[in-house]
């Protein structure tokens, strides 16, 4: 029987998964990661800290599955996209990783834009500069640590420096280098005119793949650490959105993602590539071979609701406030939230946007706090979705949800009425990693191609239908549709 193992490097954790030909999770590991924010808006990690705790979940998974590494066909890699790893001509770490949630590099991206032409950029590359994407950081480097600068060799993404420690091999994969700004998206390789313009040697950056190719294999070193064997297929995967839409069987122009992780994100497949003009939705490759997709993104979703119970209720399960918050009416009387705690990517890319709670009154209670929480991630998420409809929605189609945060019933119906779209659940809530051991799975000859591996491997669930709230949402939403361009100076001057 063949075993397949996703890895995935995200924000929160190092997660190693085991799933079989026929995508059920046979073990799982995780290992939480530490961040910090040295300074405001800035947001890092040490990328030893990912490799021993990816080490730690795949010798926990194996041990869970009573596995050998030798069982193991392939891997897929996923994790966190747009980070910055910078390595030194002997494969050493410079600094700490920049992440895809650091807000420090507003006048890198205006660097970026007056160098390449902001609609020349968003035609390459499929997306204007902001500050979340990869390149900022790189010139934020030059500009900031020239010492730094002056000593890299080879620039990696997250989960890509994993890669380099399993295997030794320099790689990366389409969808996790769309989000670097120095992909030429159409033609799914990097683009030697932003490279050129920004003065980026092509050197530093690793050779592109798509999501199914075989990049390389497990070490000696690697297979010794980790208990996985020597000479084990290690493939593109992609990065964690687009692993995660694999996951969730968003292969195809009809199947939209939803997903509520730390980030928020609303994922639409294309099937040829296309950009908005105005750059509001990223456009990217997918991790699928030749197609592309949409993807609008809020920071801060589920980051909303931990940041929130951390603050304001630490002695809580989630359960029992999110239970309070069924207790609040849908609108949570004239209560907004507005989601912007470490800034706004889509549709407001703003650093310095803010998170606000308005409309309180003495009569609110912590219950309407909470839904408000909720409400406000949902209202975020129809931004996105609207952004995505007015590019253009198949006649038909199903909105997929994934996720942590979407793990909550109450969380489901108030998304579902806030898009005023059912909602289809899925058999497996592991997100990015099991996409990319799915993707593992077409490499290994185990499918043909990732849609008849989604379709063999995935399985739908419960369907949320639209609720009598969609009425409530519908209006309530115009007002949250107004609050950020009422604040948006007044977030810059704080
Ligand atoms: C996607 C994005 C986040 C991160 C972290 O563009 O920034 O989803 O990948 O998960």
């Amino acid at each position: 029987m063949p075993y397949l193992m996703g890895l995935d490097i995200s924000t929160t954790g190092a997660k190693a998964l085991i799933i079989d030909e026929a995508g059920a999770v046979i073990a799982v590991a995780n290992t939480p990661q530490p961040i910090s924010q040295p300074q405001p808006l800035w947001s890092e990690q040490n990328p030893a800290d990912w490799w021993d705790g990816i080490c730690a979940s795949i010798r926990g998974a194996l041990a869970e599955s009573g596995l050998s590494g030798h069982d193991i066909d392939a891997i897929g890699l996923t994790g966190q996209m747009h980070g910055l790893v910078l390595l030194d001509a002997y494969g050493a770490v410079l600094r700490p990783a920049i992440l895809w949630n650091d807000q420090r590099t507003q006048a890198q991206c205006d660097d970026i834009t007056a160098r390449v032409g902001a609609r020349r950029l968003i035609e390459l590359t499929g997306n204007p500069a902001v500050t979340g994407f990869t390149a900022p950081k790189l010139l934020w480097v030059r500009d900031h640590e020239p010492e730094i600068y002056a000593r890299i060799d080879k620039v990696l993404l997250p989960k890509d420096y994993i890669r380099f420690r399993l295997s030794t091999d320099y790689a990366t994969d389409l969808a996790g280098a769309s989000g670097t700004s120095l992909l030429n998206v159409a033609e799914r390789a990097w683009s030697a005119e932003v490279l050129d313009a920004l003065e980026i040697p092509a050197e530093w950056l690793p050779p592109v793949h798509e999501g199914t190719d075989i990049t390389a294999t497990v070490s000696g070193e690697a297979a010794d650490l980790t208990g996985l064997a020597k000479g084990t297929p290690i493939v593109g995967g992609g990065g964690d959105q687009a692993a995660g839409a694999v996951g969730m069987g968003c292969v195809s122009p009809d199947k939209i993602g939803v997903t509520v992780g730390t980030s928020g994100v609303v994922f639409a497949p294309l099937s040829r590539y296309a950009y908005e003009a105005e750059g509001r939705l990223h456009a990217f490759c997918h991790a699928v071979p030749g197609a592309w997709h949409f993807m609008g993104v809020m920071l801060s979703a589920a980051g909303s609701l931990q940041w929130y119970k951390d603050t304001f209720a630490p002695q809580f399960a989630f359960d029992a406030l999110l239970a309070e918050a069924a207790g609040a009416p849908a609108g949570s009387d004239g209560l907004f939230f507005l989601p912007y705690l470490t800034g706004e990517r889509t549709p407001h890319p703003d650093p310095l946007a803010r998170g606000a709670f308005i409309g309180m009154t003495s009569r609110h209670s912590r219950g309407h706090m909470t839904r408000a929480v909720l409400e406000g991630v949902a209202f975020g998420l129809k931004d996105s979705f609207t952004l995505v409809a007015q590019a253009g929605l198949p006649e038909t189609y199903e909105v997929r949800i994934s996720g942590g945060g979407a793990k909550s019933p109450i969380w489901q119906q108030i998304i579902a009425d806030a898009l005023n779209a059912p909602l289809v659940n899925i058999n497996t809530t592991e997100g990015g990693a099991f996409g990319a051991a799915i993707l593992a799975a077409v490499a290994a000859g185990v499918y043909a191609d990732a849609p008849s591996a989604c379709d063999a491997m995935i399985e739908t669930g419960d369907e949320v239908s639209v609720g009598a709230a969609a009425d409530v949402y519908a209006e309530q939403y115009e007002i949250y549709r107004s609050l950020y361009p009422t604040l948006q100076e007044t977030f810059a001057r704080l």
